[in-house]
């Protein structure tokens, strides 16, 4: 077990790739503060998974869009397990429209849950850690999108893109503090943010041919890069993105 004695936050860690991250981190050993936004039954019963195996665990209901639900999250955190070492910003919301069609409010939906949220969630856990003059770990859920086109998406990429040069920043200023930061690019994962894809046989058909492993990926496939980083052995490495898509990005070839 790589995690005996830390505190971990998962962000949406309620279902799809949180509650997989959540789990795993207490697999290796951490207390996990699970974060929901609107179905806390769900986080109770990934919460009561997590005391299953003998860990700390409590629920906290946070809308991470706005800087008073990141602030609140971390504070409850704390309060109900002590102190957090690593903070796992994976909530992240995409809408599906043309660029000519995008609302404002839709646009303020998916920068402010997938950029605002983490950047202000970062702040605040940076501060608990000045705070106890404790070294840490940040690890951001991206997506293969923070380097890829992906059309009709547009708001969801421009979200991804700054995720990640915010990391290649905030490594170089939280080195110091002895706090590392990095990102976990996924490409095509069986989620419910996938529920539209996964209905649709010609779509997923079309996206099977472009991973070369020939599958999708699953939460345990990132969950499992996500224990890595968390862990000592990731000690040195800051400022980069681990893609893990069974081969999708770099998938060109001319026939
Ligand atoms: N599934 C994929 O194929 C895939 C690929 C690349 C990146 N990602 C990223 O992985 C992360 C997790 O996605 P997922 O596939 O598990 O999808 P999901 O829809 O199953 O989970 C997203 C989680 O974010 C939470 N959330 C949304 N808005 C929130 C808010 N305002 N405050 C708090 N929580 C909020 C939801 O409640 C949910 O628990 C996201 O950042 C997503 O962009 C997913």
């Amino acid at each position: 077990m790589k995690l005996t004695g830390k505190v971990v936050l998962v962000t949406g860690s309620s279902q799809g790739i949180g509650q997989a991250i959540a789990i795993r981190l207490a697999q290796e050993g951490a207390d996990v503060v699970v974060n929901y936004h609107s179905h806390p039954e769900e986080a109770e019963a990934v919460k009561a998974k997590i005391e299953s195996l003998g860990r700390r665990s409590v629920a906290v209901g946070a809308d991470l869009s706005s800087v008073a639900g990141t602030s609140k999250l971390i504070d409850d955190g704390v309060a109900a397990l002590g102190k957090i070492d690593i903070l796992v910003n994976n909530a992240g919301v995409e809408k599906n429209a043309s660029f000519w069609d995008v609302t404002e409010h839709d646009y303020d939906l998916v920068l402010n849950t997938n950029l605002k949220g983490p950047f202000f969630a970062t702040q605040a856990f940076v501060k608990h850690l000045q705070g106890r003059k404790a070294p840490g770990k940040i690890i951001n859920i991206s997506s293969v999108h923070e380097d890829l086109p992906f059309p009709h998406f547009t708001a969801y990429c421009a979200s991804k893109g700054g995720l990640k040069m915010m990391t290649r920043n905030l490594s170089i200023e939280l080195a110091p503090f002895g706090i590392t930061i990095n990102n976990i690019a996924p490409g095509a994962i069986e989620t419910p943010i996938n529920t539209a894809l996964l209905h649709d046989p010609a779509k997923l058909n079309a996206l099977l041919q472009n991973i070369p492993l020939n599958r999708l990926g699953q939460p345990g496939d990132v969950s499992s890069a996500v224990a890595f980083l968390a862990s000592s052995d990731a000690d040195y490495i800051t400022g980069t993105t681990l893609v893990i898509d069974g081969g999708l990005t770099w998938n060109y070839s001319e026939q």
